[in-house]
C-alpha cells in the first residue's frame, strides 16, 4: 500500500491547543491507515500584507514547499466566534499568493475540528471548505468530522481515551486516505 504524506495545518497557536492534541492524535493513528502525517508549522508567519508579495519572506515561501512538496493537506481547526481563527486563514492568505502559483491549488485536503461546543467547529469548518473550494482544492466532502472535546478525551500525548472516538478517526483517516488516491490517480 503507498503511505501518502500529509502536511497538517493546526488552525491554533496556542501552547495548550485541543486541535494540536486531536492532530497529534491523529498522527499516531495514521501509520495503520497508510498515512504520514508532518506539521507544516505557521506561527512565525507575519500577518498578509499584499505589499511584500514582490518580496516574499522566507517563512511563506517555506510554507509554500512544505505544502507543495506533501501528496495532500489535513487542516485541523478550532472554531473562533463561529468561523476560522485568524491565524489559519492568514496561512492560507499567504499559500494562496501570488496569484497563480498557490500549491494549495489540485491537492488534496481534508477538515477536522474539535471544540468543547455542541456543534463541535461545524461553522468554522463550512467556512474553511468555501475557502478550499475556492483555492481549487479538491476537499474530503464526507464523512464529516466534528470531535466534541469532553475533559480527557485526548490526552496530551494524543492518546484517544474514548474507543468510540478513536475507531472514528481511524476509519475517517482512512477515508481520507482513499480520497487522496482517487485524486491522484492518474488520467485515462
Ligand atoms: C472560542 N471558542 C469557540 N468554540 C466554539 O465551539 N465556537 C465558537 O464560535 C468559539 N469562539 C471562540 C472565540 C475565541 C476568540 C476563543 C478564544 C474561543 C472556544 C474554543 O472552542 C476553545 O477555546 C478551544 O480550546 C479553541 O481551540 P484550541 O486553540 O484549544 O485548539
Amino acid at each position: 500500500m503507498t503511505t501518502y504524506r500529509v502536511g497538517v495545518i493546526v488552525g491554533s497557536i496556542s501552547a495548550n491547543s485541543i486541535n494540536r492534541r486531536l492532530a497529534t492524535a491523529l498522527e499516531r493513528l495514521s501509520g495503520q491507515a497508510g498515512l504520514e502525517l508532518t506539521e507544516i508549522p505557521i506561527r512565525d508567519l507575519p500577518l498578509f500584507d499584499h505589499d511584500l508579495e514582490p518580496d516574499y519572506p522566507a517563512t511563506a515561501r517555506d510554507l509554500k514547499a512544505a505544502i507543495a512538496a506533501a501528496d495532500a493537506v489535513l487542516l485541523v481547526t478550532p472554531e473562533y466566534n463561529r468561523s476560522v481563527p485568524g491565524v489559519l486563514k492568514n496561512a492560507l492568505d499567504w499559500a494562496s499568493r501570488p496569484k497563480g502559483t498557490s500549491p494549495l491549488a489540485g491537492k488534496p485536503s481534508a477538515v477536522i475540528g474539535t471544540s468543547p461546543g455542541q456543534v463541535g467547529t461545524a461553522v468554522a469548518q463550512q467556512h474553511l471548505r468555501s475557502i478550499l473550494s475556492f483555492l481549487n482544492s479538491p476537499e474530503l466532502a464526507q464523512p464529516e468530522a466534528y470531535v466534541r472535546t469532553t475533559p480527557g478525551l485526548i490526552t496530551d500525548d494524543g492518546e484517544v481515551t474514548d474507543p468510540g472516538t478513536a475507531d472514528f478517526l481511524a476509519r475517517w483517516l482512512r477515508a481520507f486516505r482513499d480520497h487522496i488516491a482517487r485524486e491522484l490517480r492518474p488520467l485515462g
